[in-house]
């Protein structure tokens, strides 16, 4: 009877739900991941409504809202250029990008909620089934108290330790540290002594600085009467992370934490233009593709790596794609085409490009995998240290640290890779690991959301670390008893010894001197 009941629920499809998808990062490589999900959700049947940097427009899906926020752009322009160019990436500078980047969200955050489009809903009487939040930050959640919803995060990458914490979900800081540090698989002692304080300090800095700023923002506009931001981020249902074991670090994940991995962008596929194209079918000897991106802009490196870079092309035999952002290229060499815009994915997927030359960006890297292209990795910030060393760890990669770049070490690695068959064999093995999987990203994305929305949230899932303090989490009440005990019992055992042996040492004695008497 009771199963009859169960099949019933399950079986009977998820009826149409009011969904909101709020994201706060402007950033194509973030919210290409965000876009196939609420358009298939708005494709079976949900009335969607996103507010987001990046809508479709796309006038044939007739179930979805978009708020336009494309705004965020100029905003962020203004204060990433500083933080990203022309760096390695070190322990310091993500210590201070934390404090600088939860501050520069805390002024857009501000702005967001003021925007006519967010107004009117925040306002509104729309109701909401469910909220899906973007969740680097826990200050979209309000939407979700506010409309007295279940609330999902998600995230186009892994996540930060406090967005893992709010579902309870271990993030040991030497087998599973933040990913935004600069470290590969393996740790040195240095880098474990640093992920262990980064563990500490981010999490007080977000408990004693962050929460109640973004509190603050979320009770101007939401109202005082809404309940306290770190309640409603512990009230997360479920968190959805573009993680994949093969290119992720393995980590345990709780039951609530669901990894998609590899949700493929929509396809726009921009042909290449004729001039590229030319350029690379006439390129025989193969090509070399550099870019760094759309965060950083390779031509605001500092002037002696470029230097070094035009030096190394001019002396090889290959020709270079460069994704250069201004119109000229001071002593460009003849085998080297700069264009402001590239459309990757049709250019990694032309036969005569042999190599990319990446930051190593999450999502330049399953593109380059997809299409079957080896890299040479220079990392800058975030997640893309981690992200170069899983090339090198397939083999598919080469790892190059910015300040170490020299003619010599660039020529080196660009001639291995070109000469040498085996980082082509490694990425299509890889390609063929990442793909086989019984789902893709976005089915698993769309069933999860269906599932919280039909049980009206995922409560039943929620880790038990969530509701036992933190001195009982880290076992001090448990220590604080045993570590004495055991103290004492040692010091019992000790003192008895000692009587013991002395006693004994008395009589010997005395059996001794009888004798000789
Ligand atoms: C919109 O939703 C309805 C059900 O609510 C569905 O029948 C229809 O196919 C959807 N339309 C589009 C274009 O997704
Ligand atoms: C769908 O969502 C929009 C925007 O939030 C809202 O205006 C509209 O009333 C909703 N439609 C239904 C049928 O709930
Ligand atoms: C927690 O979520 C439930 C629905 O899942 C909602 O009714 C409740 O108001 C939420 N509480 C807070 C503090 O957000
Ligand atoms: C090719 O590279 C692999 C490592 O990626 C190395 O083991 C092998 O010896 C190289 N082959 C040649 C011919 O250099």
């Amino acid at each position: 009877m009771i199963w009859c009941i169960l099949l019933t629920l399950v079986a009977v499809p998820t009826e149409s739900a009011n969904i909101l998808f709020a994201t706060s990062f402007a950033s194509i490589s973030h919210q290409s991941v965000f876009q196939p999900i609420w358009k298939e959700l708005s494709l079976r049947g949900h009335n969607v409504t996103v507010i987001g940097s990046n809508p479709l427009h796309d006038k044939t899906l007739t179930n979805l809202t978009e708020v336009d926020m494309s705004y965020m752009y100029n905003q962020k322009k203004e204060t990433s250029k500083k933080w990203l160019v022309g760096q390695k990436p070190g322990f310091l500078q993500v210590f201070m990008k934390d404090v600088f980047l939860t501050y520069f969200f805390s002024i857009m955050h501000d702005n967001y909620f003021q925007q006519p489009g967010v107004q009117n809903i925040i306002n509104g009487d729309n109701e909401f089934d469910v909220v899906i939040a973007e969740w680097l930050f826990p200050t979209l959640g309000a939407f979700a108290a506010r409309f007295k919803c279940p609330l999902i995060g998600i995230t186009s990458l892994g996540a930060p330790i406090p967005s893992l914490d709010t579902v309870g979900n271990p993030s040991h800081p030497i087998y599973s540290p933040d990913h935004n540090l600069p470290i590969g698989r393996e740790l040195s002692y240095r880098d474990r002594v640093l992920s262990t304080l980064y563990a500490i300090y981010v999490r007080v800095h977000y408990q004693l600085v962050v929460l109640p700023r973004e509190d603050k923002t979320v009770k101007k506009y939401f109202g005082t009467d809404m309940p306290y931001l770190g309640d409603i981020e512990r009230n997360i249902s479920l968190l959805l992370l573009n993680r994949n074991p093969v290119i992720h670090k393995i980590m345990p994940v709780y039951p609530a934490v669901i990894e998609l991995g590899n949700v493929r962008p929509i396809k726009v596929y921009k042909p290449l233009n004729s001039e590229l194209k030319d350029f690379l079918d006439n390129s025989k000897n193969g090509v070399v593709y550099l870019s760094f991106g759309t965060n950083l802009l390779s031509s605001e490196l500092p002037e002696q790596y470029i230097d070094i870079i035009l030096q190394t092309f001019s002396k090889l035999p290959y020709n270079f794609v460069w994704k250069w952002e201004k119109d000229v290229l001071p002593g460009k060499p003849k085998n080297v085409f700069i264009q402001k815009w590239i459309p990757q994915t049709a250019l990694l997927a032309h036969p005569n490009v042999k190599l990319f030359i990446t930051q190593g960006g999450l999502q330049s890297l399953e593109e380059t995998i997809t299409h079957h292209v080896p890299i040479i990795g220079i990392p800058s910030h975030s997640d893309q240290t981690f992200n170069v060393d899983t090339a090198v760890k397939y083999g598919f990669g080469i790892c190059i640290d910015l300040i170490d770049l020299t003619v010599e070490i660039l020529e080196d690695a660009i001639h291995e890779i070109m000469r040498n068959d085996s980082y082509k064999q490694n990425v299509i093995k890889t390609e063929k690991l990442m793909n086989d999987f019984p789902t893709n990203g976005l089915e698993k994305a769309v069933w999860w959301i269906e599932y919280v929305i039909r049980h009206k949230g995922a409560q039943h899932l929620r880790s038990p670390a969530m509701d036992i303090p933190w001195y009982q989490y880290l076992l001090l009440d448990v220590f604080a008893i045993v570590f004495p005990f055991v103290f004492v019992m040692l010091y019992l055992k000790y003192k008895i010894m000692n009587i013991v042996i002395c006693t004994l040492k008395k009589r010997f004695s005395k059996n001794v001197k009888t004798k000789k008497e």
